[in-house]
């Protein structure tokens, strides 16, 4: 049985779709990581032969104000999941992010780039890949820009305004993947089905900035909306973001023959499933 932990979040869910019922799932009513007790009493109890973190404090911005909980749940709760994951024998995959990485090599990120954290959500969410290797079965699937059915992201913060503004600006100076959880889920599944370990990078194909992301979901979605450019600096978010992140994708393709599709494809499929 593989557990999905953080069953009820955005990319929980789709990995409970994907997996059906090969998979159990647990969220904070069931289990939380920043407990060594709670861990232990679910993970030993239900003897998963895989635990795959999806659970974890995702508000950026709001970490930057909460940085001791940032790294309770971020680094400490990884620590928890890893220890009894390898005192039962089993696997685990931990969820990882782009926000590990400074922005500013200016092509895409290898796996083995030496990391450098902005915010306090990229060190917290560091200190949880180091401390995922307490478990010597681990992989780290580091992923980024994603949106799904069952959460806040961009696409739907995007169409909820377009349904209330004729003009909106969005920062043009931040490129990266958006990458669809029903893709990321396909990702993980084919990684801890070849038996792969250690860090691997997963997201949608090709890369664009926010500005022309918008862009092309109201263009997908036949909304005439005008998108205006915008800095980073202008937004003057809490939490200072990389500027270009994008993720290489080949190791994935390499050793699990997965590669994810294009970016553009994802969020058309994803817009016409959200249609039904
Ligand atoms: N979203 C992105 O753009 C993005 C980009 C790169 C990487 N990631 C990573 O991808 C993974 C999944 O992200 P997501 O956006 O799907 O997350 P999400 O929707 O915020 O879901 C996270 C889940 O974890 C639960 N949780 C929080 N604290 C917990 C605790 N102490 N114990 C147990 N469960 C807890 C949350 O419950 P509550 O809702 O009740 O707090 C929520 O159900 C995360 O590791 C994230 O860092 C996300």
């Amino acid at each position: 049985m593989i557990l999905v932990v953080g069953a009820k979040g955005m990319l929980g869910q789709d990995l409970m779709t994907l997996l059906g019922t090969e998979a159990r799932g647990v969220d904070i009513e069931d289990i939380d990581i920043t407990s060594m007790e709670s861990v232990q009493k679910v993970l030993v109890t239900l003897k998963p032969r895989v635990v795959i973190n999806a659970a974890a404090y995702t508000d950026v911005d709001g970490c930057e104000s909460n940085q001791e909980l940032a790294m309770q749940v971020n680094g400490e709760g990884v620590a928890h999941l890893a220890l009894i994951s390898k005192e039962i024998g089993a696997k685990l995959v931990q969820i990882s992010t782009d926000y590990v990485f400074d922005g500013g090599k200016g092509s895409p990120y290898l796996e083995d780039d030496p990391p450098r954290p902005l915010s306090v959500y990229g060190e917290s969410k560091l200190a949880g890949e180091m401390n995922a290797c307490f478990n010597p079965d681990h992989l780290i699937v580091r992923t980024q820009w994603l949106y799904g059915l069952h959460g806040k992201n961009f696409v739907e913060t995007m169409l909820r305004l377009a349904a209330e503004k004729k003009e909106l600006s969005v920062v043009d100076d931040q490129i990266g993947s958006p990458t669809w959880t029903v893709d990321l889920s396909l990702a993980i599944k084919a990684l801890i089905d070849k038996g792969c370990c250690g860090t691997y990078h997963a997201a949608n194909g090709g890369f664009c900035s926010w500005n022309e992301f918008a862009r092309v979901i109201f263009a997908e979605a036949g909304m005439g909306i005008t998108v205006n450019p915008m800095s980073t600096a202008e937004l003057g978010r809490p939490a200072p973001r990389p500027l270009y992140s994008t993720l290489d994708c080949g190791k994935l393709n390499r050793d699990a023959g997965f590669q994810p599709q294009p970016w553009q494809e994802a969020l058309k499929n994803y817009l016409n499933l959200r249609r039904q």
